[in-house]
């Protein structure tokens, strides 16, 4: 079986953080979103493995390579424009050929490994396996319509869903998945929807089989939901310390400190990831909290948040919470006068100010 991963996207609800990088190399706890789907697959003995990309190409390409990292050999195949993810299927027909594959969004985060769900499609018969979740708000995604365990409908983003049965960003296909591609016609916002492919099948009488996951998935579109994407793996790490913790420094619960990490008269209390070559000083570190590399944190208190690399933040007075802070950013105390607010905010910044 094959793999493929779709990674284009603008992620223009996590501006500013992707002017700069691809929406699926932001971390949660401490490791790219998209590493984390190239893990999965890979444990689950899928390494050859083809990477839709858009606009960001040149990132993914850079971040993941040729997939030795992995013992993976990574295909890319650039999608001109983002026309759908059916249409990436389209476009990766020459790729894939007729072998079996899984389809996984490069950047939903999913509680478990996929082993079993692989190995039920790998030795089924079906012509595909969709996996379903059940979401509170399912008119933000495709849903499907059960009835005596097998999918009678799937309808994307209905204003009045038939279910709570979300589709997750997993699917698996045998190569009829191409005569629906190339079948169904652009839907309203414009796009070739893989959900009207995977109903094209159901019309069609091939066997999709339905998988009801149990644990918890995200789709980390938002700010908040990467948040809580972290505060998920982050509950499901097993703490190492490989860093420095000083005799005045105390690390409660789970935590995770990264090589050449160095925590100084601070507390760091989990789940809670520090990472590589970062300092902590005089400073306390709540639940939920994954900094990346090479940052500061002095006499600073951050929770529930997420900070990336090279950051620094000195000296603030109140504690941090619920926040995503971008890569190189600076905040700190300034005592210099007129006693003002003085912030160089890119476009699209957020703050919150007490
Ligand atoms: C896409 C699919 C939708 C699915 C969702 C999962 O939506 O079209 O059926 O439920 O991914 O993340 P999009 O992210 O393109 O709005």
């Amino acid at each position: 079986m094959k793999g493929l991963i779709l990674s284009g996207g603008k992620g223009t609800r996590l501006q500013p953080l992707t002017y700069t990088s691809a929406k699926q190399l932001i971390p949660v706890a401490n490791r790219p979103v998209l590493f984390r789907v190239l893990d999965t697959l890979v444990a689950a003995g899928i390494t050859d493995i083809g990477i839709v990309t858009g606009d960001t190409a040149t990132e993914i390409r850079a971040a993941v390579g040729d997939g030795a990292r992995w013992n993976a050999t990574i295909t890319y195949i650039p999608q001109p424009a983002p026309l759908g993810l059916a249409h990436a299927v389209k476009i990766s027909q020459d790729y894939l050929k007729d072998e079996r594959f899984i389809m996984f969004l490069g950047d939903n985060v999913i509680q478990g490994g996929l082993a079993p769900l692989l190995r039920e499609f790998a030795t089924s018969d079906y012509n595909a396996q969709i996996v379903l979740t059940r979401v509170a708000e399912p008119q933000h995604y495709g849903v499907a319509e059960l009835k005596d365990g097998r999918i009678v409908r799937l309808i994307e983003k209905p204003q009045t869903p038939p279910s709570n049965l979300a589709l997750v960003g997993i699917y698996m296909f045998d190569s009829h998945i191409f005569e629906a591609v190339n079948a169904i016609q652009p839907s309203h916002r414009g796009e070739l929807e893989i959900t009207d492919a995977i109903q094209y099948l159901i019309e069609k009488g091939y066997h999709v089989h339905p998988y009801i996951h149990e644990g918890w998935w995200i789709d980390t579109g938002k700010p908040g939901d990467m948040i809580e994407a972290n505060s998920k793996v982050l509950e499901e790490l097993e703490p190492v310390v490989e860093g420095y913790v000083d005799r005045n420094s105390r690390l409660e619960g789970k935590v995770t400190i990264e090589k050449g990490a160095e925590i100084v008269n601070s507390r760091v209390r989990g789940p809670a990831i520090i990472g590589e070559d970062t300092r902590i000083i005089n400073a306390y570190i709540g639940p939920f909290t994954s900094i990346y590399h090479h940052c500061l944190i002095e006499s600073s208190e951050i929770e529930h948040s997420i900070i990336l690399e090279y950051s620094q933040i000195v000296d603030i007075p109140q504690r941090i919470e619920d926040s995503l802070i971008g890569r190189h950013v600076t905040l700190m105390r300034s005592p210099i006068k007129p006693k003002a607010y003085k912030l160089t905010l890119g476009d699209h910044s957020q703050v919150g100010i007490l």
